[in-house]
């Protein structure tokens, strides 16, 4: 045997965070937080000041570098992949951006049955063979230290609802008039989206990605339950079912799906990501024991002085009541106003308080 392939199989094997995607006994709860690489960050900031968002996300050696920038400041369980949910949708056909001030944007959005019927899908090595480049630089590094790599994909609805606004969106207007006016064409789109990134995500964990998390970020703010069950269940079932290929644990992450995360888990996904809109404890009920969870800190509360940050992240402990399989994070992205030494405070704060 190699010395990669056994640091590779101990590190699934040791590794905190990945025990806990199996339920496994751990040392202490792994911790790590949605968008840990970003512009909280005095280094992160310092490069975006020079190459754009875009830039940074095709240069390999740049993604990899923001990757390990908060590994190294603050010593999180995992890292996870500098990159964005968006870009894949470029080598579809679809002509995106990121605006300072404004985010994402796309300028040829998807309009009508003849713009679905034109989307590309084409492999993942051809259309994101930097960031499968940067997951390679990154594993090579994070490997022999013990700490493993996420890789990380959009899930179909949240990006059919970017590729048909053009953006970011309040209502979800244009989605959700497509979505029920032509159930055929949304089909179409669906099973398009699936395709690329069920391709994306395997391709990542060949590269050396040893979980993938899936975003729906806007599944249930935009539906409720019977057109969750009946627009984006089929598809995410899809996607989780071809990902069982890779042999890695799998995230199915959402927010706004309380009242549902049974439907939400039932697609599939070793771990469950749980938003701060429900307690941890009555989630974990709803999802069942035989799938992990995580969350599920409110991110605002970052924002808060440590006594009171102390409380929340207190509480969240108290709901797992020693259970295995928890991974502390934040409901949902951490804000760029954090302090720096609320994250470090948060980080050591998790995996000391929880150490067995
Ligand atoms: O978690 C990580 O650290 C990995 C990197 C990551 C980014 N975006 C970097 C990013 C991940 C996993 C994402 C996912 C993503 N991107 C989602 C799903 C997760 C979520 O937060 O809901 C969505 C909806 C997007 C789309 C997106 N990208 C938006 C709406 C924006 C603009 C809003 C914002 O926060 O500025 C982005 C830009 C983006 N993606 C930034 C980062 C660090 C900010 C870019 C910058 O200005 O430097």
């Amino acid at each position: 045997m190699n010395t990669a392939v056994t640091d590779t199989q101990s590190l699934i094997e040791t590794s905190t965070f990945l025990r806990a995607c199996r339920r496994e006994p751990v040392d202490h709860t792994p911790i790590w937080l949605m968008r840990q690489a970003g512009r909280y960050m005095p280094e992160y900031r310092a490069i975006r000041a020079k190459h754009s968002m875009l830039e940074v996300i095709r240069t390999p050696e740049l993604a990899a570098e923001i990757t390990l920038q908060p590994i190294n400041a603050f010593g999180m369980d995992a890292a996870i992949i500098f990159s964005d949910i968006l870009p894949p949708l470029v080598g579809m056909g679809l002509n995106l951006e990121f605006v300072k001030g404004e985010g994402p944007v796309i300028y040829n959005p998807i309009r009508t049955v003849a713009d679905i019927e034109a989307l590309q899908t084409p492999p993942a090595e051809e259309n994101m063979g930097f960031t499968l480049e940067a997951i390679r630089l990154v594993a090579a590094e994070l490997t022999p230290r013990g700490v493993p790599l996420i890789g990380f994909a959009g899930a179909p609805f949240t990006l059919a609802s970017y590729a048909i606004e053009g953006g970011g969106s309040k209502n979800y207007e244009k989605t959700k008039a497509l979505m029920y006016q032509y159930p055929d064409a949304w089909d179409m789109l669906m099973r398009k989206l699936a395709t690329v990134q069920a391709d994306y995500l395997l391709n990542q964990a060949k590269a050396g990605a040893s979980a993938l998390q899936l975003f729906d970020s806007w599944a249930g703010l935009a539906l409720g339950m019977q057109d969750y069950v009946r627009y984006i269940q089929p598809y995410n079932t899809l996607l989780f079912a071809e990902l069982e290929k890779a042999k890695v644990p799998t995230i199915n992450f959402s927010t706004g799906t309380a009242l549902y995360l049974d439907e939400v888990a039932a697609c599939g996904g070793s771990v469950i990501g749980v938003d701060w809109r429900i307690p941890l404890d009555l989630a974990w009920e709803k999802v069942g024991f035989n799938q992990a969870v995580q969350g599920n800190l409110d991110p605002t509360v970052l924002l808060t002085d440590w006594e009171t940050v102390k409380t929340k992240v207190d509480d969240v402990l108290r709901r797992v009541n020693g259970r295995s399989g928890h991974i502390f994070n934040l409901g949902h992205g951490i804000f760029p106003n954090v302090p720096t030494d609320t994250v470090k405070r948060l980080v050591a704060y998790v995996q000391e308080q929880t150490s067995r």
